[in-house]
């Protein structure tokens, strides 16, 4: 757990909005997951989605991670850190002819798909390049896994996998194409998950249909759990690892398949932290606001699925902004107040009504959990630059991330006028 004293030291170093992410952390999750696995041949593919950085890919290949990845640039990432091919399984309902070659070239442990249409697709483009394409099938068992609408895929409503019933026709297909290879199968019911019952029984779902293939002749080493566990913003209870591990494995009693499971959020999330000035204040008879120098193109997960992230207040020992008698305004401070960025949108908060002391200018704010799904999902918006990042490995900080400068921002314009 980082100090305030270091949270100060950071701000002053690298400036700020800042993202920094304890290591130290991410190892200590990495090993739960092993531990809650280890009665069994597992991978543990990261869903790289959560935070791509290479600094926190390279580390997580130290500790023997896979990588799950949903484009072709996250499997290049996924390589260039250092994380073995065979550890890499490549999922997406959109991918690419150019995509499919890449990873068909690229030579991973399997792609995930997610339609007939791009199986068919798979197996053409397998053909033209003489080689046979290892895959897994994503069964979206129709099982609601009681999370945010945005974040749910494992219902019939949602554009993920294909039903039961298509994918046992597929996997007959593909069992008798010589240019595919059905090695797993997958599912993924969604993410923040914080009850273990829909998990438990997607897997059975999907196990009842593993014995039918079998007694098809088709014979999967892989299966691919998903992701999705969550973790506490706030007072949530979260799913127990050894619980989960034991609840999936009963179900695979009597089958040799190698379990891969790609957690994103909870191998990351509590890990990082974002560490934000406070430029202004201001009040009206309603509201009060205290205005920071993070916003949503930096953390949009308030903005985009009403997210509640932990914020804290480091106030330094500043005076405040001088305010002339003519400009004082009677009405006394609001203890509680909206924290919001500068973006010109209403939408650009990162906590509301929050109670929070008398801010001043250059006083920090350290918006907690935002290790996953909080840089990787940064824009320019506004023109504004992407945030600096700061590993914290053996108690030492190192910039992994440059903060963006003007130039990032024009670089790929071209003038035509
Ligand atoms: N596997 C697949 C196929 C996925 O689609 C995802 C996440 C994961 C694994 C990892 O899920 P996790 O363990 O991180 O929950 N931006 C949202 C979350 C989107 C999750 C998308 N898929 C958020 O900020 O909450």
């Amino acid at each position: 757990m980082l100090t305030k004293e270091k949270f100060i030291e950071l701000s002053q170093k690298y400036s700020t909005p800042l993202y920094v992410y304890d290591f130290d952390i991410i190892k200590d999750n990495v090993n739960a997951f092993k531990k809650a696995f280890c009665a069994r041949k597992s991978i543990i593919c990261y869903a790289l989605k959560a935070n791509s950085n290479l600094s926190v890919l390279k580390y997580l290949s130290l500790l023997d991670c896979g990588c799950d990845c949903v484009s072709i640039n996250e499997v290049k990432r996924a390589i260039l850190a250092g994380i073995p091919k065979y550890k890499i399984i490549y999922s997406g309902v959109g991918k690419s002819e150019s995509d499919i070659k890449e990873a068909l070239n690229l030579d991973i442990l399997f792609i995930n798909l997610e339609s007939i249409e791009e199986m068919l697709k798979v197996e053409q483009i397998a053909k033209d390049m003489n080689k046979e394409a290892r895959i897994s099938i994503r069964v979206n068992p129709n099982i609601d896994a009681k999370t945010h609408p945005y974040i749910s895929t494992g219902l019939k409503e949602n554009k993920f996998g294909v039903d039961l019933d298509s994918a046992k026709k597929m996997y007959i297909y593909a069992n008798n194409s010589k240019y595919l290879l059905p090695i797993g199968i997958h599912f993924h019911i969604g993410s923040q998950l914080l009850e273990l019952e829909p998990l438990i029984l997607s897997a059975k779902k999907v196990v009842e249909l593993i014995w039918g293939l079998l007694a098809l002749k088709v014979d999967l080493k892989f299966i691919d759990i998903g992701g999705g566990l969550g973790i506490s913003y706030g007072n949530e209870e979260i799913i127990d690892l050894y619980s989960y591990a034991q609840g999936i494995l009963s179900t695979l009693s009597g089958l040799d398949l190698t379990i891969i499971c790609e957690p994103g959020r909870r191998i990351v999330g509590n890990a990082g932290s974002l560490v934000s000035s406070v430029l202004y204040e201001k009040q009206n008879e309603n509201k009060r606001f205290c205005i920071i120098d993070a916003a949503m193109n930096d953390l949009i997960r308030p903005s985009l699925y009403s997210a509640n992230h932990r914020v804290e207040f480091i106030k330094l020992a500043l005076t405040n902004i001088e305010i002339p008698p003519l400009l004082l305004d009677s009405t006394p401070l609001h203890s509680r107040a909206d924290i919001v960025g500068p973006i010109c949108e209403s939408g650009d908060y990162i906590a509301k009504n929050v109670e929070i002391p008398r801010m001043n200018s250059g006083d920090l704010v350290i918006i907690r959990d935002v290790g996953a799904y909080g840089f990787s999902m940064s824009s320019n918006y506004n023109s504004r630059f992407k945030c600096a990042e700061v590993a914290i490995i053996d108690s030492k900080d190192r910039l992994i991330r440059k903060r963006d400068d003007f130039n990032d921002l024009i670089s790929n314009e071209i003038e035509f006028l």
